[in-house]
């Protein structure tokens, strides 16, 4: 049996396993909701936008002919995976997501959890501070109601209207980062409080690692549950369950 794999990306870890997959000859497309306006070049061919829900990505598994789907989304796009599990389910495709073991806090690290966005807008109702907020663009105007406080933004596109308060400063940039260069950033702008989302992963840790040895609190917001399907932490894993599913990897 030959695989057309549907791997649902946007992750340094969906780009990983499309390379690898391509370096070993399998066919695939890899999806992307269309979010960044330059999502990186990938190696298998690449579809941008939403299916349409539940009922449009089971058309789209049927018209492609997908044997297997790779959720390699982010632990925070809950929705794409809900669908995914209930699209897969209808289609008789079989899904494995691909993740990230969320972040765990170690010595040094001054954590103040909350369990979603709305719990980081509640914390930061406190007076002025220099706030590292590191949530992506989708999210910035649900913090319209602590406008006292000086935003960093950094985000891999520049925001399309204005901010939704007055005192932010942006920069344009993507990941993987270095902690060292992180720490060095957040000296320079008196960074007092990061908020981050329990991403997982290396390629966004290295604010965390800054903060620890800056001594600096971080607002963490915890993940939201994800649906029930198997999960693999690696990319061999994710070759090895194909191979149980009865393809030839040809290797
Ligand atoms: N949420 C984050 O913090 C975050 C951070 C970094 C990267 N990302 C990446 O950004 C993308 C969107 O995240 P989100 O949180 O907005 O997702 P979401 O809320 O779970 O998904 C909303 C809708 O966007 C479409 N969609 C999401 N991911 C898609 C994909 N890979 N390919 C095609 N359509 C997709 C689907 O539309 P239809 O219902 O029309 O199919 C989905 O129902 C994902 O690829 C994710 O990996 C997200």
């Amino acid at each position: 049996m030959t695989c057309t794999l549907l791997i649902l990306a946007g992750t340094t870890e969906a780009t990983g396993f499309a390379r690898a997959a391509a370096e070993r000859g399998l066919s695939g497309i890899v999806s992307f909701a269309g979010r960044v306006e330059r999502p990186l070049r990938q190696p298998l061919p690449q579809r941008v936008g939403g299916f349409g829900g539940v009922a449009g990505l089971v058309a789209y598994l049927r018209e492609t002919g997908i044997t297997h789907v790779i959720d390699a989304t982010h632990p925070f796009a809950v929705q794409m995976s809900r669908n995914a599990v209930a699209a897969c389910a209808e289609a008789g495709v079989p899904l494995v997501a691909l993740t990230r073991p969320a972040w765990v806090q170690a010595p040094g690290d001054d954590w103040i959890h909350v369990p979603d966005i709305a719990g980081a807008v509640a914390a930061l109702d406190r007076p002025a501070a220099r706030v590292m907020l590191a949530v992506g663009r989708m999210h910035l105007e649900e913090f319209a109601p602590n406008p006292q406080h000086h935003y960093l933004l950094r985000l891999v596109d520049p925001p399309k209207g204005p901010l939704p308060f007055p005192r932010a400063e942006v920069i344009v940039d993507r990941g993987p980062f270095d902690a060292e260069a992180d720490r060095a950033l957040m000296a320079r702008h008196g960074i007092e409080i990061v908020v981050s989302k329990n991403a997982g992963g290396t390629g966004a840790h290295a604010k965390i690692a800054a903060a620890r040895a800056l001594g600096l609190p971080v607002i963490m917001i915890d993940r939201p549950e994800p649906p029930a399907r198997r999960e693999v932490h690696d990319t061999q894993a994710v070759f090895d369950w194909i191979a149980h599913s009865g393809t030839d990897l040809g290797v």
